[in-house]
């Protein structure tokens, strides 16, 4: 166990995506003050930090993680005093604030840009990856955006391709030239002297490109269906020289106190790992997001959090993700009554978990009309805005029944339309109801953050007899828990030995379960889960 936790070791991350948390001048766009209103929410969570997607400046073409200022507010969020004031009041409650950090690239209309655009020997020039066409007059490379097309625009003015991994106007930093980071950790300063307790690193593992800009071989495995995909991206992905860039980022949060980041980073474990860095003086979190992409089945699971476990280098956090703005909510991706063993596996399991906002009631996608699709992928590429558009898990937050859930004024426009079954899955139809997914929980939280055992607590997997039931011990103090999870809408029997005869429940799934199993055989009920004191 470990001793002396910091607050990001024990604690439980929230993100929030400030546009559709809620809105408090009735614009449809949620806001900082509209935040602030919904602290004692917030706190009722028992979560530790909040996370907040980008808040600053910006066009908004990628709904803000395209960045005009990294050291301002935007308008349609509030001011600057209310930044000031929604950090005071989280303090005084005794929670953290991360912000989201986009370091990879800015907006086009950031004055970085507007510089480095306006002729080929402005001193910001080659703060940006500038490169003439190919002979052909074509993009210089192969690569290609993340959003679809082409990884390159042409600009008139001075006859040359810049670098864009997401869309047109998110032009790539260069950070090959030495003036860039240097002004990226004055930024971090900048949030850092306000008292922001870490940051959430944007695409952390892209920040650096191959120097000669080679095209990339392509993808043998690729399934035909997203563009991006058909390339192997050895040249824009996990370069070794980006270790460094991090390495002298870290090195300012650790001029601080009890300061975080936590990396945005899509790879193998074996990859993930180096993100920790060799002296662990990097990341103090590289964001797990295994959980997304594995198959929801108790076996693949099982493997995935041992492998996690075992490739953790001496000394590393570990830490679990559910879902976030970029990925199709749990509730949807494995069904509502399964979302329940998932939050229970999320905040049982050894390292900090991430939230997202929703999550918490059991918040669903929403069906998204094609008149209504905003996010640049979907847009892009309609023909597969089903399966790439992150529209749908981006929908504002379902407080109550009333007209666009609580969420904005009755006569305003939400930004994206409400859940249609906000009516009923929503925030106060759950508060009362001591079995509601929100009580289920509050009640995980709580008892998270009151036992060692599960949030600092050592993890041993148990084996047992049923493939699609997942068990685990977690430990610390002398006390013991075994959180046993049934995969399936189909009772399971389990026998599992070595435990003793009898276990008190300690919280289950479905709340109304009280008592105690009897061991080693016993039965969960289809998509249950249960802690149990042994
Ligand atoms: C990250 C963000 C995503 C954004 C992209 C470009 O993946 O999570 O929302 O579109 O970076 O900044």
């Amino acid at each position: 166990m470990k001793t002396n936790p910091l607050w990001w070791q024990k604690g439980i991350i929230y993100q929030i995506y400030p546009r559709s948390y809620q809105d408090s001048n009735n614009d449809g766009i949620g806001d900082l003050p509209g935040i602030r209103q919904r602290l004692d929410y917030l706190q009722s969570l028992n979560i530790d930090a909040i996370w907040l997607s980008p808040i600053y400046p910006s066009p908004m073409h990628d709904f803000g993680y395209d960045v005009a200022d990294y050291v301002d507010i935007n308008p349609l969020f509030g001011t600057m005093a209310d930044f000031d004031a929604l950090l005071a009041d989280t303090h005084a409650r005794g929670l953290k604030l991360i912000i989201d950090l986009v370091p990879n690239h800015t907006s086009d209309e950031h004055a970085w840009f507007q510089e480095s655009r306006s002729s080929r020997d402005n001193p910001k020039r080659d703060w940006y990856i500038w490169r003439d066409p190919a002979p052909d007059g074509g993009p210089p490379n192969n690569w290609l955006s993340f959003f679809g097309g082409p990884a390159w625009t042409f600009d008139d003015k001075t006859g040359q391709y810049y670098l864009h991994q997401f869309v047109t106007q998110q032009p790539e930093l260069n950070y090959r030239h030495p003036d860039v980071l240097p002004a990226m950790l004055d930024v971090m300063r900048f949030w850092l002297d306000k008292g922001v307790d870490g940051f959430r690193v944007d695409v952390i593992w892209l920040m650096m490109k191959d120097a000669a800009l080679r095209d990339e071989p392509p993808n043998p495995d690729w399934n035909g269906v997203e563009p991006y995909q058909s390339l192997n991206h050895i040249y824009t992905q996990n370069l070794p020289e980006v270790h460094d860039l991090i390495r002298q980022m870290r090195t300012v949060l650790d001029e601080y106190d009890e300061r975080m980041m936590v990396g945005e980073i899509y790879l193998p474990y074996d990859q993930l790992m180096t993100y920790y860095g060799e002296e662990l003086d990097e990341c103090h979190l590289p964001f797990n997001f295994h959980l997304i992409q594995a198959k929801w089945r108790a076996q693949t699971i099982r493997q995935l959090v041992d492998s996690y476990e075992d490739a953790l280098p001496e000394g590393a956090w570990p830490n679990w993700v559910l879902g976030n703005h970029d990925q199709h909510r749990i509730a949807t991706r494995v069904g509502l009554a399964q979302a329940r063993v998932a939050n229970m596996l999320l905040l049982t399991l050894r390292g900090t978990p991430t939230s997202y906002y929703g999550e918490e009631i059991g918040m669903e996608d929403g069906r998204i009309p094609p008149e209504y699709i905003q996010d640049p992928p979907a847009v892009n590429q309609p023909e597969i805005a089903h399966i790439i558009g992150r529209d749908p898990e981006r929908t504002p937050m379902q407080w109550d029944d009333s007209a666009h859930a609580g969420f904005t004024a009755e006569t305003a426009v939400p930004w994206l339309p409400v859940a249609e079954n906000y009516t009923n899955r929503n925030v106060s139809a759950q508060d009362d109801d001591p079995t509601s997914m929100l009580s289920f929980y509050r009640a995980l939280t709580a008892l998270r953050r009151s036992e060692p055992a599960l949030n600092v607590g050592h993890y041993t997997a148990v084996d047992h007899d049923n493939n699609d039931v997942l068990a685990y011990v977690r430990s610390a103090s002398g006390r013991t828990f075994m959180i046993v999870l049934n995969f399936t809408g189909e009772p399971q029997e389990v026998s599992i030995t070595g435990y003793g005869e009898k276990a008190p429940i300690t919280l289950a799934t479905h709340m109304q379960r009280r008592g105690s199993v009897t061991l080693p055989q016993f039965t969960l009920a289809p998509n249950e889960g249960l802690i149990l004191q042994i």
